[in-house]
């Protein structure tokens, strides 16, 4: 059994990155799936006064009720990733970087004693080792190359800036692209997606059969 948490960032209906990570999740073995839709489920607002009780809880200081309400409620949210083994992620690319809402999950649930510890030497440990994540990404446009990649994408490598910032190495990236242009195209790049998304399925429920 793998707790998957399935973190849809597309508002589309007929999402093509939900679309393969419905894909994903058909090609595992036995996954306990919460699907969490950023679009959907609103998260707490990270406003002047909730920010401020950071820097405040974190120098032991008290703060008014509500900010402590608040800050319960982004742990809420951080708890409940860091109880998943997997953690998937569909999401289009947006203006070469994430939808809004993603990044707002992001920013709800990396907080120092959530999903990373840091000391006062500038150490940071990475709570949510031993943890994987698979990273699904549809765009309209595919990079010419290499160089394009590295000048235009905001969005994996972001994303894996993040995670292992937070701890997790383990990670796999699906990119569908184009999603724009003739349809034998687009169809060739969610085809090969799949079939990608299918052997990195495999790789997981191997690792977790070995794990027994
Ligand atoms: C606001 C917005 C910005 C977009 N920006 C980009 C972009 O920078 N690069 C790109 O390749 N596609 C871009 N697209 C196109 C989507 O990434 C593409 O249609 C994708 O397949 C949508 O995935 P989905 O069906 O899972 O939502 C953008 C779409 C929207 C709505």
């Amino acid at each position: 059994m793998i707790r998957v948490l399935h973190v849809v960032a597309s508002p589309r209906e007929r999402s093509r990155s939900d679309a393969l990570a419905a894909i994903a999740i058909a090609a595992l073995d036995r996954p306990q799936v919460t699907r969490l839709d950023l679009w959907r489920e609103l998260l707490p607002e990270l406003d002047g006064e909730t920010v401020e009780g950071r820097y405040k809880l974190i120098h032991g200081e008290p703060v008014a009720a509500d900010v402590e309400q608040r800050w319960a409620e982004l742990r809420t949210v951080a708890d409940r990733a860091m109880a998943h083994d997997l953690w998937l992620i569909s999401t289009p690319m947006w203006n070469f970087g994430l939808p809004y809402r993603l990044k707002h999950w992001i920013d709800c649930i990396t907080h120092p004693g959530m999903t990373f510890t840091n000391d006062a030497a500038g150490n940071v440990t990475g709570l949510a080792a031993g943890r994987s994540a698979l990273l699904i990404g549809a765009g309209a446009l595919d990079f010419a190359d290499a160089a394009q990649e590295q000048a235009l994408d905001f969005q994996m490598r972001y994303l894996d800036t993040w995670l292992r910032f937070i701890g997790i190495s383990d990670i796999h990236v699906v990119r569908a692209a184009p999603t724009f242009g003739l349809p034998e195209t687009v169809d060739a790049a969610m085809d090969n997606a799949a079939n990608e998304l299918r052997r990195i399925a495999g790789l997981i429920n191997r690792r977790v059969d070995e794990r027994g």
